[in-house]
C-alpha cells in the first residue's frame, strides 16, 4: 500500500439489529425469526471499516449519540482499526439504527432510523478540512444531509481528491445536476439508477444506457453495480464491464459498501479505473458470502485470491 494520508469515509454509522427470515414480509404480515443479531452498520462505518481491512489508513468522519450503540459502533470500529478522531459524539440524538430483514437468498430489506446522522452539519467538513485536503480519495453516502456531503465533497476536490459518492440511499425526488457535478465517480446500485435517471438495468446493455444519462447530468464517471449480473463502468478513457464472480450468497447486505471501499483502496494505490472496479466488484462479491455489514468485508489476501480465478466458471 502506497498511501500515506489516510482515505477520508465522511458518513454514516448505525446500530445494525438484523433478523434472519425465510422470506421478506409482505404489507399487513407478520412473520417469526429465530432471533436477532446485533453488529456494526451505517454505510459510512461499512466503508470505513472496509478499508481498514484491505490494510489502508482510514478516518471516518460523522455522529454517533452519546448513548450505549454509540459505544458499540466505536467499539468496533476501533477495532477495524479506523481512526475515529473525527467521529463527533452528538449529545441530542441517539445513535443511527438499521432494522434490517435478511432472507434464504441472501436478500435484504432495510428500515434506518438516522438519529445523529441526521445532525451532521457542513460545519463538520471544516473540522476534517485539513485531511479532506490531502486524502487521495474521499468517499461518501446519502444517509447524512446533502448539504454536508457537498461541503465536505467541494474541500476534498480543492485538495485533488478522488471522490466517491455512493447514492444510497437514493431519494426519491433524485438529485440535483449540482451533485452529478460535485462528485468525480458515483457508484449505484440497480434501484439507485432507477431513482435518478429512470432505467432498471438488469444488463450491460441496459446499464450502458444508463450511463449515458448519468454522464449527461454532468457526471464524469460512473459505475453500475448490477449485482448477480456483474459492474458495468464508464468514464471519460472508456467504458468497460466486469463479469460476476463465482461466489455464494447468503447475505447482501453492505455487500456495495465493501464494494466501494474496494474501489477506494484500488484508485488511492494508482489503479486506473477498469482495474479498481475488477478490485471493488471482487470486494463486493466476497462480501456476499459472510453475513453482518461491516463484519462482511474480506481482506486483501482474500480478494487476492478471488482476483487470481477466472470470473465465470
Ligand atoms: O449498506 C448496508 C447498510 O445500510 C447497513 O449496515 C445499514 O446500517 C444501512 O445503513
Amino acid at each position: 500500500m502506497t498511501t500515506s494520508c489516510p482515505l477520508v469515509v465522511f458518513g454514516s454509522v448505525n446500530v445494525d439489529i438484523v433478523c434472519a427470515v425465510d422470506h421478506l414480509p409482505k404489507p399487513g404480515e407478520t412473520i417469526h425469526t429465530p432471533g436477532t443479531t446485533t453488529g456494526l452498520g451505517g454505510k459510512g462505518a461499512n466503508q470505513a471499516a472496509s478499508i481498514a481491512r484491505l490494510g489502508a489508513p482510514v478516518v471516518l468522519a460523522g455522529r454517533t449519540g452519546a448513548d450505549p450503540f454509540g459505544a458499540i459502533a466505536r467499539d468496533r470500529l476501533a477495532s477495524f482499526g479506523v481512526d475515529l478522531s473525527h467521529l463527533a459524539t452528538d449529545p441530542d440524538r441517539a445513535t443511527g439504527v438499521a432494522m434490517i430483514n435478511v432472507d434464504l437468498a441472501g436478500q435484504n430489506t432495510i428500515t434506518v432510523a438516522g438519529g445523529a446522522n441526521l445532525a451532521v452539519r457542513p460545519e463538520d467538513a471544516d473540522a476534517v478540512a485539513g485531511l479532506l485536503r490531502r486524502t487521495p480519495v474521499a468517499l461518501f453516502q446519502l444517509e447524512i444531509p446533502i448539504a454536508a456531503t457537498l461541503a465536505a465533497a467541494g474541500i476534498a476536490r480543492t485538495g485533488g481528491a478522488v471522490v466517491i459518492l455512493d447514492p444510497a440511499p437514493a431519494p426519491k425526488g433524485g438529485l440535483d445536476d449540482s451533485v452529478f457535478r460535485a462528485v468525480d465517480i458515483m457508484t449505484p446500485n440497480e434501484t439507485e439508477t432507477m431513482a435518478l435517471v429512470g432505467i432498471l438495468p438488469h444488463s450491460r446493455e441496459d446499464a450502458a444506457a444508463a450511463a449515458e444519462r448519468f454522464l449527461s447530468r454532468g457526471l464524469a464517471s460512473v459505475v453500475v453495480k448490477l449485482g448477480a449480473n456483474g459492474v458495468y463502468f464508464r468514464g471519460p478513457a472508456g467504458d468497460g464491464y466486469v463479469e460476476p464472480f463465482p461466489v455464494t450468497t447468503i447475505d447482501s447486505v453492505a455487500a456495495g459498501d465493501c464494494f466501494n471501499g474496494g474501489l477506494a483502496v484500488a484508485l488511492s494505490r494508482g489503479d486506473d479505473l477498469p482495474s479498481a472496479v475488477r478490485f471493488a466488484a471482487a470486494c463486493g462479491a466476497l462480501a456476499t458470502t459472510r453475513r453482518g455489514a461491516s463484519d462482511a468485508a474480506p481482506s486483501l489476501a482474500e480478494v487476492g485470491a478471488l482476483l487470481s480465478r477466472p470470473n465465470r466458471q
